[in-house]
């Protein structure tokens, strides 16, 4: 084909092309008139991709210039939710055009004054040596925001301010039973509805006992979700500590304790699963006050911990009437005005696949209505369409200590943000879904280092919350061992793209999603390009996976046990590739199914198999010292009498990761 022909297609000037086929990794010459089919077609094929790259390329080697100006250690910044470039820039310490080039680089042209997302940020703050938290998050910048509650709270007159329902936190070690105690005291069966029961995200819910309404969050307990757990805390009047009573004291019941504390909140010790025959509740009380200082009622202390069994229902009565009376003694501080603008805190947020972004807020003061203007930090996210109530049915409004879930906001807000209803800023929308767009996998820091010969998983990962993937990657990255490690090539947000495809090709990697889709088009790209894609929605099934994968690279160690010697004494039958033979053990023993060396006096002559072992006509199993045996050798026909045959068989050891 003609390089002109070519350049149509493509849309580019013809030298231009010339220029650029070198470098996109073509041999051709600066004066070609000519590329022959097969490479056009290749070059047509890839011409989105092998475009990108170069542009890429060319940025890269224009921003090398600047880095001078990048931190020279990885650099902490705290920022808010959306962040103009300047300021970003100023937090950072980092020239405003350094920054500009590193958005450019992700796909997006901007100016100074406009604000980025924070996915954004966090995105280029990687290239940036920068650790980007979010400012809420951070524990100076989230008690600012807490007290942006306190301070709403304390601008209502008393005269306003009205009882609300208490709200419960759940917290405890994995698999405590967090869920079928809050499933339990429901009555309604919610853990089948969760995938492998293993709760991934903060749940809410409401119940009513003796005329009043309490609400419940439920958190998960695997180790990787801190951060939900001490959310669920931070917006809770009360907590459940659950421990299980044949399981005891666990590391992230201490993590739980230690939030609760940090919270400041009271709390009630649930011993659950007594229910089971190894269950040891007082076992359990000298843990908690071994580990946890913590001295049951019934011990001369000051905590109530109940005996409760989730299955079977015991002592659920009572577990909730002292949840009544411990929100008895905080009353005071149950209170909220109904009639305010509504303010509360996110709680879960997600981009769900039809409906845009979905936020569940915990109201804290105020009613929330549909029509509702939405803002968290002074900017505006969107409008209430929907508003849902824990059970999925629409409400048209939400009062103190209701949890709603909410439909019509624009852009994602980050769990933990304060929702205040009223005037704010808006943020150019478009702007920031181009970014997460563009920019929806974090290249991961990881070198591979060529030195390192350990066998390697390569993985890309996607997920639905980029909390998550931290959480895998974290997961993942502690499976590593001197054996065989998992490498993460790069993480993100959203779909599974032609991007995450096309680099899981390029570095040997598998693509592994996280309660993420996957287009049919992309399925069959994957296909052509033979890239592995799996996809889950429980987290321990992606490690275990991906453990499994890695014991597949672990070679197995083969052992040798030697079994015992059979002298032959005569040669019933010889055939191409088989012989009959017998004689008479030497020493050991010998057992069908082994294999063979002949020894013809020192020399080896050649292995084959033993594969059927017969003593005085009958089959066996096995012939002992001194006795005779016929046998099926398997192999090249060499054997003579007087041959030693050397029987053993061959252990794999497979190393454990
Ligand atoms: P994560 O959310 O993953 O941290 O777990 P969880 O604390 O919510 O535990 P979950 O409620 O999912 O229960 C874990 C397992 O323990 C399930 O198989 C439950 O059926 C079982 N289980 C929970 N409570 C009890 C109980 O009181 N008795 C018995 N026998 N089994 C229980
Ligand atoms: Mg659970």
């Amino acid at each position: 084909m003609n390089i002109t022909e070519l350049a149509r297609i493509l849309r580019i000037n013809p030298q231009e092309l010339r220029d650029l086929l070198p470098q996109l990794g073509f041999a051709i010459g600066q004066k070609a008139i000519k590329v022959d089919n097969n490479t056009a077609k290749k070059i047509i094929k890839d011409w989105h991709f092998l475009r990108r790259q170069w542009e890429q390329k060319k940025m890269e080697a224009e921003i090398k210039k600047q880095d001078e100006f990048l931190p020279k250690e990885k650099k902490t910044i705290s920022i808010p939710k959306v962040i103009t470039v300047r300021a970003y820039a100023e937090t950072a310490g980092i020239p405003v055009n350094r920054v500009l080039a590193e958005l450019m680089k992700n796909g997006v042209f901007t100016s100074i004054n406009e604000k980025i997302d924070f996915d954004t940020a966090v995105i280029i703050g990687e290239n940036l040596n920068l650790e980007v938290g979010l400012a809420s998050e951070v524990p100076m910048q989230s008690e600012e925001e807490e007290k942006k509650l306190e301070l709403i709270l304390a601008g209502e007159k008393d005269d306003d301010l009205k009882s609300r329902p208490p709200v419960i936190v759940v917290m405890g070690h994995v698999d405590h039973g967090k869920t079928k105690l809050l499933d339990s005291i429901r009555s309604t069966n919610v853990i089948a509805g969760e995938a492998g029961g293993i709760t991934q995200h903060i749940g809410a819910y409401q119940i009513t006992r003796k005329d009043r309404t309490i609400t419940f969050i439920d958190t998960p307990g695997h180790e990787a979700f801190t951060a939900m757990r001490s959310r669920g805390a931070k917006v809770a009047d009360i907590a459940i500590l659950v421990v299980a009573a044949d399981d005891g004291v666990m590391p992230q019941t201490v993590e739980a304790f230690r939030i609760i504390e940090a919270a400041k909140i009271p709390y009630i010790v649930a011993m659950n699963k007594i229910d089971k025959p190894t269950a040891d509740i007082n076992k359990t009380k000298q843990e908690l006050s071994a580990k946890l200082n913590i001295t049951p009622e019934d011990w001369g202390g000051k905590i109530i911990c109940a005996p409760v069994s989730a299955k079977d229902g015991t002592g659920i009565e009572e577990l909730l009437d002292m949840v009544l009376l411990v929100s008895d003694m905080e009353s005071s501080g149950l209170k909220a005005n109904p009639a305010a603008a509504a303010a509360g805190t996110v709680v879960e947020s997600n981009v769900d696949k039809g409906a845009g972004p979905v936020a569940t807020i915990l109201i804290q003061n105020g009613t929330l209505r549909v029509g509702d203007q939405l803002c968290f930090n002074d900017i505006i996210y969107g409008k209430v369409k929907t508003l849902k109530n824990y059970k999925g049915e629409d409400i048209v409004e939400a009062g103190p200590s209701v949890p709603a879930k909410i439909l019509g906001l624009k852009i994602s807000p980050a769990v933990g943000d304060i929702l205040n209803v009223g005037e704010g800023e808006k943020v150019k929308i478009k702007k920031i879904k181009s970014v997460s767009q563009a920019a929806d996998t974090i290249p991961a820091a990881a070198e591979d280092n060529p030195e390192d010969k350990t066998p390697k998983i390569n993985v890309v990962i996607k997920t639905d919350f980029l909390g998550t993937a931290e959480a895998v990657e974290e997961s993942l990255l502690k499976l590593n061992n001197d054996k065989v490690r998992v490498r993460v090539i790069s993480k993100g947000l959203g779909y599974i793209t032609e991007g995450d495809i096309k680099r899981a090709e390029d570095a040997g990697a598998k693509v592994l999603g996280f309660n993420v889709r996957m287009s049919p088009a992309i399925e069959t790209l994957a296909r052509e390009r033979q890239v592995v894609v799996k996809i889950f929605s429980v987290i321990y099934d992606l490690i275990q996976f991906v453990k499994e994968e890695m014991q597949l690279l672990v070679k197995p160690e083969i052992n040798r046990v030697d079994l015992g010697r059979l002298k032959v004494l005569a040669i019933f039958r010889t055939e191409n590739d088989s012989q009959i033979v017998g004689g008479k053990v030497l020493d050991g023993v010998i057992k069908n199914d082994s294999l063979i060396d002949v020894k013809r006096g020192d020399d080896f002559i050649v292995s084959g198999k033993l594969t059927q072992l017969q003593a005085g006509k009958q089959n066996v199993g096995q012939v002992e010292q001194d006795q005779e045996a016929g046998l099926k050798y398997e192999g090249k026909p060499v054997i003579e009498v007087g041959d030693i045959l050397e029987v053993y068989q061959e252990e794999r050891i497979i190393g454990k990761i």
